[in-house]
């Protein structure tokens, strides 16, 4: 039966193909595939939403800027040489008997300022002090943080990795037994390896997205940093740059807190609004459309920087209030820009990660997103991100097949998998030839959804790659993906790192449309 349905729906692509994607009628309520002029679009990603790793000065005035939401640290006695735990994983007492550090051993932040911090640990609660008993014993229960979770990291000036942890009460923690901490121990200046208050310190993950650059530079310094990089990072010249090389669209990721704008919930900051007004008046001019794209949803979709994740947890579409608060982040962009000529298509969501995002609340959601869209829109295309993660690429058919222009938005990285570490340069082409392209027929049904490959880059894991194997991998992703009905998107415009640039790889002679 699988082996049947896979070979019906290859055939109807190949013929849907052939006879060059103009499928006709885009009237029937049903059908999306209309003659669309394919979208060859590039991303604005790290602008309106903050990727570190895109632009990593962003984060270099920030103090202690190792010390952001979400980074994990884990904590080695120097008297017992062990490691700090949340026993069971958090909800009793914290530890000091593990000897390597893994889950139940790291201690992901929450920032209060500079030196100032909450503690969450792997089932989500929070370290503070005991309220039953002596109230001096650490443990790891709250669901919330508040004075009694809130601590003080000193580090030694002369090594940053040893530290000590002042509790709420005044005192240090200490590690008295394998078995017992407590904050009773009082400062004493030294460092000594006999101190049972000093800890070695490792961090293991650390984000850098909009909630760490917001929350690290603090309410009077992101304001003014967010600002400049927003009004600098992309300006109206890269429009003329995207028209003149042959690009017809761009896709902006953008925040939920957007639609707050001025007065978004802290620590995020107000100015974005104005930069996407500033790209809708630049597309217009220059003639190329626009794909929004909710690259961040409340709670995070799926725990990556991204997403704006606070500390990795992944807490989007738990609630009804949690989806219909994003519907009306949607309907608010879609109200906004729904008269421009250049709104093309709004993307509901980016890249919901399974299984902690279900199908069922996704399509919940994706089912009040298009109905929003469509209050203000009769033709924005509607996007509809795959899940990534254990999922179907096909698992949105259902619901898309019923939605007039709906799209289904897939990204194809040769890298995030272990089965192209080992790739070559050759290897990576095949796939690109082969599989890609079986997995783009296999989404494209004549009457379906279009398809979008909205991510895409020229990297892989081949190290010491030449110019012209850069070219020819770019050259093969650039023709199967162009067979995309939707089109595709590269990621990104710009970026430190050379490769995931479209603007060096245009002018480095990398990449031509
Ligand atoms: C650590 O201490 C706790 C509390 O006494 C105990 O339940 C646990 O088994 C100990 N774990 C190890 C690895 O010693
Ligand atoms: C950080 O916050 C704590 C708790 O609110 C406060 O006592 C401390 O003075 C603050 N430190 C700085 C540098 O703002
Ligand atoms: C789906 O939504 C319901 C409430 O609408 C919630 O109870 C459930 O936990 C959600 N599932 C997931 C995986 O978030
Ligand atoms: C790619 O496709 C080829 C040919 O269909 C297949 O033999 C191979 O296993 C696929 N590779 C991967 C990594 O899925």
């Amino acid at each position: 039966m699988k082996l049947f349905i896979i070979f019906s729906i290859t055939c109807c692509s190949l013929l849907s193909f052939s006879s060059g994607r103009s499928v006709p009628n885009d009237d029937a309520d049903n059908n999306n595939n209309g003659r669309i002029p394919p979208v060859r679009a590039v991303n604005l990603g790290g602008w309106l939403v903050t990727e570190g790793w895109i632009k990593p000065s962003l984060f270099d005035g920030i103090i202690n800027n190792d010390f952001l939401d979400g980074t994990g640290l884990q904590f080695k006695s120097v008297t017992v040489g062990k490691y700090l735990c949340a026993e069971t994983g958090g909800g009793t007492i914290i530890v000091a008997n593990r000897t390597s550090a893994s889950g139940w051993e790291t201690f992901r932040l929450w920032r209060i300022n500079e030196t100032t911090f909450n503690f969450r640990v792997f089932d989500g609660r929070f370290v503070g002090l005991s309220t039953a008993g002596n109230g001096i014993d650490i443990v790891a229960e709250a669901e919330r943080p508040d004075a009694t979770e809130t601590f003080q990291i000193q580090r030694n000036p002369d090594d940053l990795n040893r530290v000590r942890i002042k509790a709420p009460n005044g005192f240090f923690l200490q590690v008295k037994t394998e078995e017992l901490v407590s904050a009773d121990y009082e400062e004493n200046g030294g460092w000594g390896d006999d101190d049972p208050s000093v800890f070695l310190l490792t961090m293991s993950g650390r984000l850098q997205g909009e909630y760490q650059v917001t929350n690290g530079y603090g309410p009077l310094v992101a304001p003014q940093v967010m600002k400049e990089h927003w009004s600098t990072f992309i300006v109206e010249e890269d429009f003329k740059f995207i028209k003149e090389n042959g690009l017809n669209a761009v896709r902006i990721p953008v925040g939920w807190w957007i639609a707050s704008d001025p007065s978004p919930p802290k620590p995020y900051v107000p100015g974005s609004l104005q930069a996407l007004d500033n790209a809708f008046s630049w597309a217009e001019k220059y003639g190329i459309k626009v794909i929004i794209d909710l690259h961040a949803a409340p709670g995070s979709q799926n725990g990556w920087e991204h997403s704006s994740s606070r500390d990795g947890s992944q807490e989007w579409g738990r609630t009804d209030d949690n989806i219909q608060q994003t519907v009306n982040v949607i309907d608010f962009l879609t109200a906004r820009y729904a008269k421009s000529p250049s709104l093309f298509a709004v993307e509901l969501i980016n890249e919901p990660l399974s299984p902690g995002v279900s199908l069922d609340n996704l399509t919940k959601y994706y089912q009040a997103g298009y109905d929003v869209v469509r209050k203000h829109s009769a033709t924005a295309y509607v996007v509809l991100s795959n899940r990534l993660g254990p999922s179907e690429p096909t698992e949105l058919f259902g619901l898309a097949n019923r939605l007039r222009r709906s799209v289904i938005d897939v990204h194809y990285y040769n890298l995030f998998s272990s089965i192209f570490d080992s790739f070559t340069v050759q290897q990576n082409i095949d796939y690109v030839y082969n599989n890609r392209s079986a997995q783009v027929n296999q989404l494209t049904t004549s009457n379906g959804p279009l398809i979008f490959v909205g991510e895409w880059v020229a990297e892989w894991q081949v190290s010491n790659a030449r110019k012209e194997d850069y070219q020819r991998y770019a050259a093969a992703q650039l023709e199967v993906f162009g067979r995309a009905s939707f089109g595709w998107a590269y990621w990104t415009l710009k970026n430190v790192n050379n490769h995931w640039s479209l603007e060096w790889m245009i002018e480095n002679g990398y990449i031509k449309l």
